[in-house]
C-alpha cells in the first residue's frame, strides 16, 4: 500500500515538473532584455547604435532574418542573430512592434 502510494506520487511529481519545463518557453520580452544593453530600454537607444523601436515587427524581423544568414553585413548583430531560432525572432519582432507608440 505504501509503495503504490509512492509510485502514484512519483507520477504526480513527474507530471508536474513537465508542466514547469513547459512554462519556461522563453516569452518575447523576456528574449528581449538581452537587447536592451546595446539598444536601451524598450528599444530606445542613447547612444550610436540605432534604436530599434521603431520598427514594425515585419521590418523587425526581416533585419533580424538577414543579420542570422549573412545577407545583411553588420558589426556585432551578425553574431547575435545566429543565436536565435525563427520562432524566437518573430516573438521578440512582435514584443518590440508592441512598445511601437
Ligand atoms: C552588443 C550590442 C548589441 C546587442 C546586445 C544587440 N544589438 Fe542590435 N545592433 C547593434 C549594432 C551595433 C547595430 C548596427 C549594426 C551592426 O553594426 O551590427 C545593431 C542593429 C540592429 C538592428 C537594425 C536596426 C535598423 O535600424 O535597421 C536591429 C533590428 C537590431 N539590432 C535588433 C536587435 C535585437 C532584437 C537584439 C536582441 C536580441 C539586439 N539587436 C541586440 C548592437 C547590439
Amino acid at each position: 500500500m505504501v509503495r503504490k502510494v509512492f509510485i502514484a506520487m512519483c507520477f504526480i511529481s513527474m507530471s508536474l515538473f513537465g508542466q514547469l519545463v513547459h512554462a519556461g518557453t522563453p516569452t518575447g520580452q523576456m528574449l528581449a532584455y538581452t537587447c536592451a544593453g546595446c539598444h536601451g530600454n524598450n528599444g530606445v537607444s542613447k547612444g550610436a547604435i540605432p534604436s530599434i523601436n521603431n520598427l514594425s515587427a515585419e521590418q523587425m524581423a526581416q533585419a533580424m532574418l538577414d543579420y542570422k544568414s549573412e545577407k545583411r553585413p553588420g558589426t556585432v548583430m551578425n553574431r547575435i542573430a545566429k543565436g536565435y531560432t525563427e520562432e524566437e525572432i518573430k516573438a521578440m519582432a512582435d514584443y518590440f512592434a508592441s512598445l511601437k507608440k
